[in-house]
């Protein structure tokens, strides 16, 4: 090596060593006949110390540094002055005396400053990432992700898992994307697909036998853009054969707390302020919670449960007999929905409210109204806590008993409600509710890490728009009640036209029967983000081409898309099951960060590019020839 320590490293005890250093300028000061340059590399930063007194032609070249020029420097460590010590940086005792100085490449000025922190538009950021790459809080984030997937590997490799690798070039699979395709020169008009997740393929993997199979995977889905997603991302893949949910869950429940211990222990992040250096222990087993209850007290199947006591109640039953039409015609088929925010009558502003009601009706609700609840007055033999608000005088004093009473509500609290024929439209308002009144009550401390399970969900979901059955997780799931799916395949098939959903009816069967049907997914949460997904899943042909009917795969779809799964579940398919977690979604979590780009070391900018690379890109007339594709100009 061109370098004895690195410069970060060098502490008290190396003092009278000659020690050669390696690094890039980060700052210069000229005090009289003393050169000072801070070099710094991924270990930290390390004062050189050039005396034109001593060394003249050194300090001569010490003084021609700039910012950011890569320098090799030789020389002895001494101990500073005491009133020169610098009490922040890990090497602020020491200095080197330089004795040898060589530049080994000179730099120009960088686009972006390497400073630990830095407002700069984030692409300008992703084009200069190679210089942004170079700030502390980037580097430390990577050696974090580094730390977390040798973490995840140990853990996984003590339980007898085996890491495989599986095909890039893959094939076009439902899992909810849009695919990005790769066209073969080879076979001209046939494309091959990059894999959304390895799924199919690590289901093979145990049909192969392999029993116990990880991989750290490329994932790629060509899905619209959000702040926690990237096109190109990292999945922590895992199956097993012979095994159940709880099992695929208990190891998850080894995984997590040994990288977050790995990550707490490890001496180069301890002057890091991510949360996940605050949370303490995690504790096994997480918490269970089923999706009916989740969506029942939280209106969301990822409920953020830092604000666990922030339930909604349900007022359905309520509004059909309340004397308030809007709240009792939604009733009739929707859903009415209330959230009590305890002693907040006085918390929001009018302004506020009315952003609130606003932020609702661009979701589709008609309103969002607001109750406070006032002192108790006597009525009759009783009290009684009337509302106040402008539909307040729409509801009697009986109804608004019931209400306060359904509600759990005190004198001094804010009550919310939303209702509305479709259900999805007051699940959505509620929760992006819950989660405005949380950070009012400051209950989602970020280093609070509140970890569940999220199981027991629905096998299938229904459009009604296209009056279609999709399978929830992917079509692959297991249902918990296989044989009620077999009775409602069989009666699909029976009865000829229309829907899947008509014939089902047609038969006697109700939609309420259908979704009723649970699966074997589970989903880990944390603090609001899905971070882990996965399920058991049918290993036996007969009941994946039962879910195929039902969700509406023909026969021969289901040959032409997965006729190799289905040959590999002919041929001797273990029960199994799996799951995989979100790489960059955890560490977002961990560290507390906004946006999925601060974990990735080259990720793509918000609008899907690369902007340093400058990607997607043209390619030259004579590769599309040769691949058989003619462009139509873009309009
Ligand atoms: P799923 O689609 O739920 O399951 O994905 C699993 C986890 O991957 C992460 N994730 C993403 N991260 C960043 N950007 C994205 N675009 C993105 N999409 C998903 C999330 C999510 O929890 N094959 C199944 C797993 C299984 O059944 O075993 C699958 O991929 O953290």
């Amino acid at each position: 090596m061109k370098r004895t320590q690195r410069c970060g490293e060098l502490r008290k005890e190396h003092v009278g060593q000659t020690v050669t250093v390696c690094g890039w300028v980060d700052t210069k000061r000229e005090m009289g006949h003393l050169v000072f340059i801070d070099l710094r590399d991924i270990a930290g930063k390390v004062q050189l110390a050039f005396d034109v007194e001593k060394r003249p032609e050194i300090h001569a070249a010490a003084k021609n540094l700039h910012g950011e020029y890569v320098v090799q420097a030789t020389g002895t460590l001494r101990a500073r002055d005491p009133k020169n010590v610098n009490a922040k940086l890990a090497t602020g005792e020491i200095e080197i005396d330089v004795a040898a100085l060589e530049v080994l490449n000179t730099a120009k000025t960088p686009a972006i400053e390497v400073r630990d922190e830095i407002k700069t538009d984030p692409e300008i950021r992703l084009k200069h990432r190679f210089i942004d790459l170079r700030r502390r809080p980037m580097q430390r984030i990577l050696q974090a992700r580094a730390a977390m997937i040798r973490s995840m590997r140990a853990t996984l490799d003590a339980e007898q898992f085996t890491e495989i690798e599986t095909p890039i070039l893959y094939k076009r699979t439902p899992e909810g994307a849009r695919d990005f395709i790769v066209p073969s020169r080879a076979y001209p008009g046939q494309f091959y697909a990059l894999p959304q997740s390895p799924q199919l393929f690590k289901q093979l993997c145990m049909v192969a036998g392999l029993d116990r199979y990880y991989q750290i995977a490329r994932c790629f889905r060509d899905e619209d853009k959000r702040a926690d997603r990237q096109p190109e991302f990292t999945q922590l893949d895992i199956e097993m054969s012979f095994n159940d949910r709880e099992d695929v869950m208990a190891l998850l429940e080894k995984v997590v707390p040994n990288f977050v211990r790995a990550l707490q222990q490890d001496p180069t992040f301890k002057d890091c302020d991510w949360p996940v250096l605050k949370c303490g222990e995690v504790k096994a087993p997480f918490e269970r919670m089923t999706y009916e209850t989740a969506m029942r007290d939280y209106s969301i199947d990822r409920p953020d449960l830092r604000s666990r006591d922030l339930r909604l109640t349900e007022l359905t039953a309520w509004a059909k007999g309340c004397s308030f039409n809007a709240f009792k015609g939604a009733a009739e088929n929707g859903l009415v929905k209330a959230l009590r925010c305890p002693g907040m009558a006085e918390a929001f502003s009018r302004g506020q409210i009315g952003n609130l009601e606003r932020d609702a009706k661009g979701m589709g609700a008609s309103g969002l109204a607001s109750l406070t609840v006032g002192a108790p007055v006597s009525v009759g033999a009783t009290y009684m806590s009337p509302l106040q608000g402008a539909i307040a005088k729409f509801i009697p004093a009986g109804e608004q008993d019931a209400l306060v009473k359904a509600c759990k509500a005190q004198p001094g609290d804010l009550i919310f409600i939303c209702a509305h024929a479709k259900e999805k439209v007051v699940h959505a308002v509620m929760h992006n509710l819950r989660t405005v009144v949380a950070q009012k009550l400051n209950l989602l401390d970020p280093s609070k890490f509140a970890l569940t399970w999220i199981i027991d969900f629905p096998l299938f979901e229904y459009k009604e728009e296209e009056e279609k059955l999709y399978a929830s997780h992917h079509p692959f799931t297991l249902a918990q009640d296989m044989e009620l799916v077999r009775k409602l395949a069989e009666a699909a098939r029976k009865s000829g036209d229309g829907s899947v959903i008509s014939r089902l009816k047609a038969a006697g069967f109700s939609l309420a029967q259908v979704l009723g049907i649970r699966n074997n997914q589970y989903d880990l949460v944390l603090n609001g983000t899905e971070i882990a997904g996965g399920s058991i899943r049918m290993h036996r042909t007969d009941w994946q081409e039962d879910v195929f009917e039902l969700v509406g795969i023909s026969k021969e779809e289901a040959e032409k898309k997965f006729g190799f799964l289905m040959n590999a579940l002919a041929h001797g398919a273990p029960p199994h099951g799996g799951v995989a977690m979100g790489i960059e979604r955890n560490l977002m979590c961990y560290f507390g960060l906004e946006n999925i780009q601060e974990v990735m070391a080259f990720p793509k900018s918000a609008t899907g590019r690369d902007l340093m690379i400058d990607t997607p890109n043209e390619v030259e007339p004579k590769l599309l020839k040769e691949l058989g594709i003619e462009m139509t100009p873009p309009k």
